[in-house]
């Protein structure tokens, strides 16, 4: 196991009505900004309660936060934070409204000069307006990590930034916002949360068992669950268990001691600021190719990972076992209705270099455990996705 260090001070506050705790984290006497998205919390009802629950505070409202959150979007509310003295921000809604608050509280107090910076050239942040979360859409784990990705529409550019300072201070989880959900949605969290547990899990292995086995734990809970949501999505404890294991598979405790990847969600995000595909379209379609293209690197996890999570029989040739976990991976994406070739979303080989470019020009040449998810590498994988 590799030497780490590891904190996570997000409070969790986790079941049914457990809105009705937002009065004992919030500090009295807080000049609150609910920050939200398209609608969905105003259709649900959530906006409504939310404001009974914090009647004793005062509120403002700022929503409109599109999915993939927009740095120009984001510049508006913190003009009005600064003008109008906010000082506590609760985002509600999905990954996009929580890293939207993410970066808008590390940019309300960052005076001197573009916000943007903070991004394009990673200038620490040191201090941001606290901030809550009432999530709504299991999938990213940005209600229970510091990290946030952003884009910048007029440059094409969707990037991440991270920072101990946008640690949410609490979140509310309560399965049941998840019950509105479209399928497709339901479908894209367990593909993202599936994704994060793998770009944690399958590199190399450096004898951390309690990483590889939580690791296993989240994935197959996520394969028997997932379709369970979509075929029932008012079962609660299928959306309970779903909803803890997205939030587990980002905050920072499987990642620690062991190598991490990345290197399908920094081509997936090229594809979603290129061409609009939702954050888990894109990784289904680049994550089956990445194995294919990287097993070798990955051959011994991808040896345990097929046993361990599809019973594959260990007495079959290697390459036999690895081919049928990348196919059983990729079924799976497919079965809960996630596309997995470009084609599926009308797109052509026009795409590769496009993406290559984008990629070389954000510096994103050296991916992967070992740094060796280079241009060639990319193009062989998105080629292998047409
Ligand atoms: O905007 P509203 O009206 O709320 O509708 C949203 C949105 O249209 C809707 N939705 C959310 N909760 C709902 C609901 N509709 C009905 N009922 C509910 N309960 O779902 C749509 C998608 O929402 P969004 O927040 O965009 O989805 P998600 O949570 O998948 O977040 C994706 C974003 O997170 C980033 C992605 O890149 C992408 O920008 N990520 C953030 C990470 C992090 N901070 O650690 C890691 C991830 O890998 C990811 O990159
Ligand atoms: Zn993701």
């Amino acid at each position: 196991m590799n030497n780490f260090q590891f904190v996570n001070p997000v409070k969790i506050i986790f079941g049914k009505n457990t809105l009705e705790n937002l009065p004992s984290v919030i500090p009295a006497g807080s000049k609150v900004l609910i920050i939200y998205g398209g609608g969905s919390i105003k259709r649900s009802g959530l906006l409504n309660e939310i404001k009974n629950t914090l009647k004793n505070y005062k509120l403002g409202e700022f929503g409109g936060i599109e999915p993939n959150p927009s740095y120009e979007k984001l510049m508006q509310a913190v003009e009005i934070i600064r003008s109008e003295k906010y000082n506590f921000l609760l985002a509600a809604g999905g990954g996009s409204v929580i890293d939207g608050t993410k970066f808008i509280a590390a940019a309300v107090p960052f005076m001197a000069d573009d916000p943007w910076k903070i991004i394009s050239e990673h200038i620490p942040v040191k201090k941001a307006v606290p901030f809550g979360t009432v999530l709504t859409l299991p999938a990213t784990g940005s209600e229970m990590n510091n990290g946030a990705v952003i884009t910048r529409k007029s440059l094409k550019s969707k990037l991440p930034f991270m920072s101990a300072a946008v640690f949410p201070k609490f979140s509310i989880l309560d399965p049941v916002y998840t019950y509105t959900l479209p399928q497709k949605q339901i479908a894209n969290g367990v593909v993202d949360a599936f994704i994060h547990v793998m770009e944690q899990y399958m590199t190399y292995p450096v004898n951390a068992k309690i990483q590889d086995r939580f690791s296993e734990g989240l994935l197959l809970t996520l394969i028997e669950e997932g379709p369970k949501a979509l075929q029932n999505p008012q079962n609660y404890d299928v959306r309970a268990n779903i909803m803890w294991a997205a939030t587990l598979a980002l905050n920072g405790l499987i990642s620690s001691g062991v190598p991490q990847d990345w290197s399908t969600h920094m081509v997936g995000h090229e594809i979603t600021s290129l061409y609009g595909l939702d954050h888990a379209q894109t990784l289904a379609i680049v994550f089956p190719s990445m194995l294919k293209v990287m097993k070798n690197e990955k051959q011994q996890k991808l040896l345990q990972y097929g046993n361990r999570i599809w019973d594959i029989d260990t007495n079959m040739p290697v390459e036999a076992q690895i081919d049928k976990a990348i196919q059983k991976t990729q079924s799976f994406f497919e079965e809960m209705g996630v596309k997995t070739h470009f084609s599926d979303y009308h797109l052509d080989k026009s795409v590769v270099e496009k993406i290559i470019d984008s990629l070389i020009s954000h510096n994103m040449t050296k991916l992967g455990e070992n740094g060796s998810v280079n241009p060639d590498i990319v193009r062989k994988v998105l080629n292998l996705s047409l």
